[in-house]
């Protein structure tokens, strides 16, 4: 049954083709395939008490049809009709696992805050070998405890503040490289945040092996949804034997820095410190993981906010005067460079980032899984199911946000309600790094918007969801000096 489903899986490409020439032939295989991906992904559900009744909703035929729709399309759309009908809690039948869908401020709460040790956070099978199994995200308890403050320490503001001159190096020399160029917005940013993840891990030194470990940080991430199947050639045995040349560069650095015996305020430094240090495989698999947290997420608010900015002049021109007053109130004081005072006194700038994570709430929805049975006003929810917390449809909900669809920075004026605005989560488990995704967003836009004007080439409008919503195609722009 095993090896059925091994095949399945390596096959699966296939199966999709498959699927939508012969819809009816292939929905055998689109069964089979299903209960290969439960093996993987599913932990078999418990016989639970039935006392209680389930969350409204049908559980119905587990069809791919639907997980395909979930992961490329606006799940608002996928999930309106549902929760039309049944609410802000129901059940339903994704990747051939039953879950349940939250979507209240009050349910998020309970699942990411007051109940949090009783849902865990769970991921495929394939992201946890390439991640690495000790990575934070895997975690719940006193090993997850630790890894996060020895992360806090790292990204706290204390230690941020003797980043941002080094940061701006970063940003400044983005925008050089960008000049009179037609660019991929998503793309670069990637790159910009790559940089500014390796500043706050490593430091500004240790450039040595810097270009080696990102070549080897790419050839992994391209396997981040492959299955599995560590076979020589796929995309998975690429990304296993790039693992070890990473945990190989990292161990150098190590030594190095042991026989240094340096105290540092970078993360690497922060891992090391503790009197419970980590282990060296515990190290890198969490130095893979805070690049994989930092890099994406950060990039695509980033093009967003780009996106925003040029969908919305009025807002350009408000942003751009007041970064023009700090360049202004800097003049004569002798200062260079911005201090982490000066990104306290953007207030627009910051409601602007707000509003632009509300609207384009890139993290859809994340994953936990009922560690036991659950009991939540009057439902059963049983062990194993999957228990999805839908940030977009809180953050697009009227109830929650007047006029959702309408980019209103404003509305940031007024703190927003309990639970209604998870840009970064909530909880044990919300980021950490989120001072610093801030930090280094405005510091970007601060030169972004006193020195360069661009244009979007091509159509404007569009979304995709790769997993991360992006505007379409990553937002090629043509990019220029302002004279
Ligand atoms: C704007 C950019 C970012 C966004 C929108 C974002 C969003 C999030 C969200 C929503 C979670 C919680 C996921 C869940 O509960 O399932 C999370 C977790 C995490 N983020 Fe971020 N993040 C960003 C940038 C960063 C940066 C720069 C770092 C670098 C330190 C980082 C490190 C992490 C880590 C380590 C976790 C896992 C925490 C845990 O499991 O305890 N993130 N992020
Ligand atoms: C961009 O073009 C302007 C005007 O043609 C020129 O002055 C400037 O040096 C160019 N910048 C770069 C980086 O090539």
């Amino acid at each position: 049954m095993v090896s059925l489903g091994i095949t399945l899986l390596i096959l699966s490409p296939f199966l999709l083709l498959l699927f939508f020439s012969f819809p009816i032939l292939s929905l055998s295989f689109i069964l089979l395939f299903l209960l290969s991906y439960l093996l993987i992904f599913c932990k078999s559900t418990s016989r639970h008490h039935r006392k209680l009744p389930l969350p409204p909703g049908s559980l119905g035929w587990p069809y791919l049809g639907e997980t395909l729709q979930l992961y490329s399309q606006n799940p608002n759309l996928f999930f309106a009709s549902k929760q039309k009908r049944y609410g802000h809690i129901f059940k339903t039948h994704i990747l051939g696992c039953p879950c349940v869908m939250i979507s209240s401020p009050e349910a998020v709460k309970f699942v990411m805050v007051t109940r949090a040790n009783l849902f865990k956070p769970t991921f495929p099978a394939s992201k946890e070998r390439i991640l690495g199994r000790q990575a934070i995200f895997f975690h719940q308890g006193d090993y997850h405890y630790k890894l996060r403050k020895l992360v806090l320490k790292a990204v706290m503001p204390e230690n941020l503040k003797t980043h941002v001159s080094d940061v701006e190096t970063l940003a400044l020399q983005s925008l050089k490289s960008w000049e009179n160029r037609s660019i991929n917005t998503f793309q670069e940013m990637k790159m910009y945040t790559f940089n500014v993840g390796l500043l706050s891990i490593f430091g500004k030194d240790e450039y040595l092996d810097r270009e080696e470990l990102k070549q080897h940080y790419l050839t992994l991430e391209k396997a981040y949804n492959s299955m599995p199947i560590n076979l020589p050639g796929t995309l998975f045995h690429k990304a296993m034997k790039a693992r070890k040349q990473i945990a190989a560069i990292m161990s150098k650095i190590l030594d190095c820095r042991r026989q240094r015996k340096e105290e540092r305020n970078d993360l690497l430094g922060s891992f090391m410190s503790e009197k419970e240090a980590l282990t060296d495989e515990q190290m890198v698999d969490n130095i893979i993981g805070v690049i994989f947290a930092s890099r994406d997420t950060t990039a695509s608010v980033l093009t967003w906010v780009l996106k925003y900015l040029s969908d919305n002049p009025k807002f350009l021109q408000a942003v751009t005067e007041e970064q023009e007053s700090i360049v202004r109130q800097k003049e004569g004081t002798g200062e260079v460079g911005l201090t982490w005072a000066d990104t306290k006194k953007m207030p627009l700038t910051s409601r602007v980032i707000q509003e632009t994570m509300r609207i384009a709430s890139i993290l859809s929805f994340t994953f936990r899984e009922a560690v036991e049975d659950v009991e939540y006003e009057g439902y059963l929810i049983p062990k194993g199911w999957k228990v999805l917390p839908l940030f977009r449809n809180i953050h697009h909900s009227p109830e929650n946000f007047p006029d959702p669809e309408k980019f209103d920075p404003s509305r940031f004026e007024v703190s927003p309600k309990p639970n209604t605005f998870l840009p970064f989560g909530n909880g044990i488990h919300s980021c950490p790094g989120n001072e610093l995704a801030k930090l280094e967003i405005l510091v970007f836009v601060h030169h972004l918007t006193t020195k360069y004007r661009w244009s979007v080439l091509g159509p404007q409008e569009g979304i995709q969801y790769g997993p991360f919503a992006l505007p379409q195609n990553g937002l090629p722009i043509r990019f220029l000096r302002k004279t």
